[in-house]
């Protein structure tokens, strides 16, 4: 895979990233008590947590979201320019990552920031992954989804195994600082997933506002919202930007798997994923 760089066995894409940042950021980068982390394994619904909780910081006033662009609002601290954001910036960040535990800055064990780590069915996270990435014109694009399967289950995708960043991750889940949150339960019940965000970060809001971020944070408004998506960045590098917010849907693999490549799936789902207690998975 020539597009990636390769990072401790886990690919990032050459253009945006950069090995020394990466290590750098493990190494040194100090979590403070009053940040918030949104962290996730991409194509789970990040883009839509970060609008949320944003929303939440202005009690549903979109003029923030609607003049910052979304990476300057809660950067990601892997990424050149988000990490020099975030080294710059005085006071409470908000901070988005998609990195494995082991390569997210150590200081993270022994602070009291809030972290929220948002799952989603990882058959919907290949999906949406597929259809983005395929897109785009900097890295490799699978040729069908099958060989993104092949690619996904051995943890040959951006970021690396789903399997085993989900793993890791949700060792810290009965941590209080931590907000275990699924993009199935955020769809379900937007309200509810908004007021337990609330509840986690000491805010207290009214329920009018509350209607303003649904409003606000909806895939409709995000989509007509350009400092909410891509298209801000250049053309080359972008080439689909609307991609970003696609269908949308929960279930949308069932459109798209043959009924062999859920079968085989589902086998890997259950040995790797072992040993958690039944319901922590709200697609199983
Ligand atoms: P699909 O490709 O399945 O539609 P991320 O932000 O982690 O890259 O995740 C992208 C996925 O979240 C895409 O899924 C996208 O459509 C979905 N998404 C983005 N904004 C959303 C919103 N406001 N409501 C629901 N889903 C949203």
């Amino acid at each position: 895979m020539s597009d990636y760089v390769w990072f401790e066995g886990i690919p990032f894409y050459g253009i945006f990233f950069k090995k020394e940042i990466i290590k750098e950021c493990h190494d040194k980068f100090v979590i403070r008590d009053e940040d918030t982390v949104i962290l996730t394994y991409p194509k789970s619904g990040t883009n839509w947590i970060i609008e949320t909780v944003c929303l939440i910081q202005t009690k549903g006033n979109p003029k923030w979201l609607q003049s910052v662009p979304i990476w300057e609002r809660s950067p990601w601290i892997e990424t050149p320019q988000g990490y020099s954001l975030l080294m710059n910036k005085e006071g409470p960040r908000l901070i988005t990552s998609h990195l494995p535990i082991n390569l997210f800055p150590k200081s993270i064990f022994s602070s009291k920031a809030k972290v929220i780590y948002v799952i989603r069915n990882p058959r919907d996270v290949l999906v949406s992954g597929f259809f983005y990435y395929g897109k785009k014109n900097f890295m490799k694009n699978p040729v069908s989804l099958g060989t993104y399967i092949e690619w996904f289950l051995k943890g040959n995708v951006i970021y690396g195994s789903w399997f085993e960043h989900t793993r890791a991750w949700l060792s810290m889940r009965k941590r209080d600082n931590f907000l275990l949150l699924s993009y199935e339960d955020m769809k379900k019940d937007t309200r509810r997933t908004i007021e337990k965000i609330c509840d986690f970060l000491g805010k207290k809001l009214e329920p009018d506002e509350i209607d303003l971020i649904i409003n606000y944070s909806s895939l409709q408004a995000m989509k007509e919202n350009k400092m909410s998506h891509l298209s801000l960045i250049p053309q080359d590098v972008n080439t689909n930007p609307s991609v970003l917010m696609r269908k949308g849907i929960v279930g949308d693999w069932k459109n798209h798997f043959t009924v062999a490549q859920a079968e085989a799936f589902g086998k890997v789902f259950q040995e790797k994923m072992a040993g958690f207690p039944p319901g922590l998975f709200p697609w199983e």
